[in-house]
C-alpha cells in the first residue's frame, strides 16, 4: 500500500497541484476572486472615490495622532487634518496632556480659506470646557462644512454630544471611518474612560521552553539587547510598570526607561506584607515619580512610614481569598489615580494571578532561542482542566527582533 506521506515527494506532472505553472495560475485566480469578494463585502462599500478619500485622510490623521504616543495620558492621542477639494490645508495632533487639542492645532496651522472644508479627526471633537475651550465651537466658528470622525469619545461629557452639536449647526458628520484602528490607538484611554481601570499588558521574556528564570531564579538576561530596548520603549508608553515583591528581592530592578527615549512610568510594587528592602533601587532612583508600594492590611505600619520617608507612596489594597493583594481592587485604585495603562513585568506569580483572574488585556512574549529546562515557568496554575477552557489570544502579531521572536496579542475578554 502507498504511504500517504509519499505524495509529498510525488513529482508526477499530471497532478495540477504539482505543475508549477498551473499552480501559479490557480493561485492568481483564487487571489483575484478573494479580492473581489472582500471588496464587495466591505462595510459601507460605495463605488466612487469618496470613500477611498475618507480612508486615506483618516489614515494620515492616525499617523499624526500616533506622534503623541506616551505624552498625552490620561488624555487620548488625537490627530486632525483640514482638507478642501482633496488638498490638505492644515495638520495637527494632541502633543501633550493639557495642551491644545488636535483640531485647534490643525486649524491654527491651516493656510487658505477653510470655509466649507472637511475636518478629519480620529476621535469625536469635545464639547465641554476642560483645559481648553470646546473644539466643536471652534469648528463651527471656522465654518467647516464636513467633519469625518474615526470613533466616538465615550467620555460622559462628550459621548455623541459633540456629533449632535455639529449636526445641529448644519455641519455634515460622518462617523466610523477606520473605526477599529482609531479605537486600537486609544485602547487605554477608552478602557479607562469606560470602566475606570487601566489597560493591562503582561510582558515577559522567556526561553523556548517557557521559562522566565533558571532554577536559581536568575533571569538576566534571557532576552537579546534588541528585545531589552523594546522593553524600555514599552515602559515609556505606559503610565505604570508593575512587578511583584519576588522580582524585587531577586533582581532588584530599577524599572526606569534607560535604553529608549521617553518618560519613566510610575513604578508599582505588589508587596502585601511590605517585605521590600529599604535599599531597593526602586526606592532610591531620583527624577522618577513616587514609587507605589501596594500593601494590605496587617502589614507593618512602621515600615510603611519608613517607605513614605524615603519618598514612596504606600497604597493600601484589599486582600483576596488567598490573603494576597486583590488585583481587581488594586486596578480600580490605580484607575482612580489616573493611571490608564499598566505594563506588568512579572514575575511568575504576578503574571499567573493576572491571567487566572482574567484581568489582563494584552500580552507581549519575548521568546529567546534558548532552552533552560528546570526553572521558573512563566505561567503557573490557571486552574484549567479542559483544553477548551484555555485562555485564547487573538489579533496575534509575530516578528523577529534580534535573535528573539516577539509575540503580541489580546487576551480573551475576561471578568475585569
Ligand atoms: N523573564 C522575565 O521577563 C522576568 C520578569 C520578572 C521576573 N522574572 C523572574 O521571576 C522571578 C520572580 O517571580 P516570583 O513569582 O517569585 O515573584 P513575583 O511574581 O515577582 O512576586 C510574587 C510575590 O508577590 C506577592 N503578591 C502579593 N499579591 C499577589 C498576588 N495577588 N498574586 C501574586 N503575588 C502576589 C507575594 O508575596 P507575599 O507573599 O509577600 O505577599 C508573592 O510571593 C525571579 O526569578 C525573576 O528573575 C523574570
Ligand atoms: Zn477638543
Amino acid at each position: 500500500m502507498k504511504n500517504p506521506l509519499d505524495c509529498l515527494n510525488d513529482d508526477s506532472s499530471s497532478n495540477i497541484c504539482c505543475n508549477p505553472f498551473s499552480f501559479r495560475l490557480l493561485s492568481v485566480m483564487l487571489r483575484i476572486i478573494m479580492f473581489s469578494i472582500r471588496l464587495f463585502q466591505a462595510e459601507n462599500f460605495k463605488p466612487g472615490i469618496f470613500k477611498l478619500e475618507d480612508e486615506i485622510f483618516m489614515e494620515k490623521a492616525l499617523m499624526l495622532a500616533r506622534r503623541g504616543l506616551g505624552k498625552t495620558s490620561p488624555n487620548p492621542m488625537v490627530g486632525a487634518l483640514v482638507v478642501k477639494e482633496g488638498k490638505i490645508l492644515g495638520k495637527g495632533y494632541h502633543r501633550r496632556y493639557g495642551g491644545p487639542h488636535a483640531e485647534v492645532i490643525a486649524l491654527r496651522n491651516t493656510k487658505g480659506d477653510v470655509k466649507g472644508a472637511s475636518m478629519y479627526v480620529t476621535l469625536e471633537p469635545c464639547c465641554h470646557h476642560g483645559w481648553t475651550p470646546p473644539c466643536v465651537d471652534t469648528l463651527i466658528e471656522a465654518g467647516m462644512g464636513r467633519v469625518v470622525i474615526g470613533t466616538r469619545d465615550p467620555n460622559p461629557m462628550v459621548n455623541g454630544k459633540g456629533i449632535r452639536i455639529l449636526r445641529e449647526n448644519g455641519i455634515q458628520v460622518k462617523l466610523g471611518v477606520l473605526e477599529e484602528r482609531c479605537r486600537e490607538l486609544n485602547e487605554a484611554y477608552l478602557k479607562h474612560t469606560q470602566r475606570g481601570s487601566p489597560l493591562v499588558t503582561l510582558k515577559f521574556a522567556q526561553s523556548l521552553d517557557g521559562r522566565i528564570a533558571t532554577k536559581t531564579g536568575r533571569s538576566q538576561w534571557i532576552s537579546s539587547p534588541e528585545a531589552l530596548s523594546l522593553g524600555h520603549r514599552l515602559r515609556a508608553i505606559h503610565d505604570g510598570v508593575l512587578v511583584g515583591i519576588g522580582t524585587i528581592l531577586v533582581d532588584d530592578p530599577s524599572l526606569t526607561v534607560r535604553l529608549a527615549k521617553g518618560k519613566n512610568p510610575r513604578r508599582i510594587i505588589v508587596d502585601g506584607r511590605l517585605r521590600i528592602p529599604l535599599t531597593s533601587k526602586v526606592l532610591s532612583d531620583e527624577g522618577v515619580d513616587k514609587t507605589i508600594i501596594v500593601a494590605t492590611e496587617g502589614a507593618n505600619r512602621r515600615k510603611a512610614h519608613g517607605l513614605k520617608k524615603l519618598g514612596a507612596e504606600v497604597l493600601w489594597a484589599a486582600r483576596n481569598q488567598r490573603g494576597e493583594v486583590d488585583m481587581k481592587d488594586l486596578l480600580e485604585k490605580l484607575g482612580r489615580m489616573e493611571i490608564t495603562s499598566v505594563l506588568v513585568e512579572g514575575g511568575a506569580k504576578i503574571i499567573t494571578s493576572f491571567l487566572r483572574e482574567r484581568l489582563a488585556d494584552k500580552i507581549v512574549i519575548m521568546m529567546a532561542p534558548k532552552l533552560i529546562g528546570k526553572g521558573i515557568e512563566a505561567v503557573g496554575n490557571l486552574e484549567i482542566r479542559d483544553v477548551k477552557e484555555a485562555l485564547r489570544i487573538s489579533k496575534i502579531k509575530m516578528r523577529r527582533l534580534g535573535e528573539d521572536i516577539i509575540i503580541e496579542g489580546h487576551l480573551q475578554k475576561g471578568k475585569s
